[in-house]
């Protein structure tokens, strides 16, 4: 069973000097044991978002907490990067990263190859990784969007190289968000019907490239102007997963809303004979090999 996830993306927002309370207000207000919660802090935040998070208050009724991501990785160990950050560098701050966001794909001119090799980079410091694709809004009006993403996903794990990424294992340490371009920061969302087809294409692909289980075991986010009004439509998709929060999830209310919706699909897919079991995610190794 795949777990349900919310995802909060702050992107270039908060400072170390406030980043620390809102994600305890957070992590206070969001307390429901079946759902895996992740905030990706900028860099700077990490430590504070870490240190407010590590309160009582934050962890839920079966002793999960709210996890840390970094919103990115460097693809090399170290060297002469200036203004880079390695999957080494964030031990201890953070145990996710998003990589490929489209906004680092814009504004960083982020390729799936280079992706790949920031999935392998996170794998081997065993981080969990949300590896974002998605499609451009003409891609979408030209009916390619299922092929766009396709290839975007074949780009970025072909270029990891499946098999020392453990592709037979079933990539346990993998979350793939899907969020079109054009619904991010503006308010429009994708139809759930239409993310959940996604999702079930990306799977597909998780298939043809040799995944175990026909890519069942990798859950599949919605990201695009979520809030804790939409939510409910992706939610209601059994293919989709959670959600990548992005300016909603510096609201409060809204992480509360968007958390609690989640809460009840993670309980209604767990249903009465698991409600013992834990929802967190197993804690990953490092990959040494
Ligand atoms: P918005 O929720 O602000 O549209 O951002 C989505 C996103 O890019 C999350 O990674």
């Amino acid at each position: 069973m795949r777990h349900v996830i919310v995802a909060a993306n702050w992107k270039m927002n908060t400072t170390p000097a406030d980043a620390g309370e809102l994600a305890a207000t957070i992590g206070a207000r969001t307390r429901e044991p079946d759902v895996v919660r992740v905030i990706c802090p900028p860099f700077v935040c990490l430590a504070a978002v870490r240190d407010g998070l590590a309160g009582p208050d934050v962890v839920a009724a079966d002793g999960s907490g709210v996890a840390v991501g970094a919103q990115n990785v460097h693809h090399e160990q170290a060297g002469a990067f200036t203004g880079e950050t390695s999957a080494a560098m964030l031990a201890g701050l953070a145990t996710w990263v998003i990589v490929g966001h489209s906004e680092r794909r814009r504004d960083a001119g982020e390729t799936d190859e280079l992706i790949g090799r920031k999935l392998r980079a996170a794998r081997a410091a065993g981080l969990r990784t949300i590896l974002c694709v998605g499609e451009q809004l003409d891609e979408r009006e030209a009916g390619r969007a299922e092929a766009v993403v396709d290839a975007q996903v074949r780009g970025c794990l072909d270029g990891a190289d499946l098999a020392a990424l453990g592709v037979e294992d079933g990539l346990p340490w993998l979350t793939i968000a899907y969020e079109p371009v054009w619904a991010i920061g503006t308010g429009r969302t994708a139809r759930g019907a239409d993310a959940a087809a996604m999702a079930v294409r990306i799977r597909a692909t998780l298939a043809a490239l040799g995944m175990p289980g026909g890519g069942d075991g990798v859950p599949v986010l919605y990201g695009g102007s979520v809030t804790s009004s939409s939510i409910g439509e992706f939610l209601a998709e059994p293919d989709i997963d959670g959600a990548l929060v992005g300016g909603a999830s510096l609201k409060p209310d809204e992480m509360a809303g968007i958390v609690a919706r989640a809460g009840l699909t993670a309980a209604a897919r767990r249903g009465p004979a698991d409600s013992g079991s834990p929802a967190g995610p197993a804690p990953l190794a490092a990959k040494t090999t």
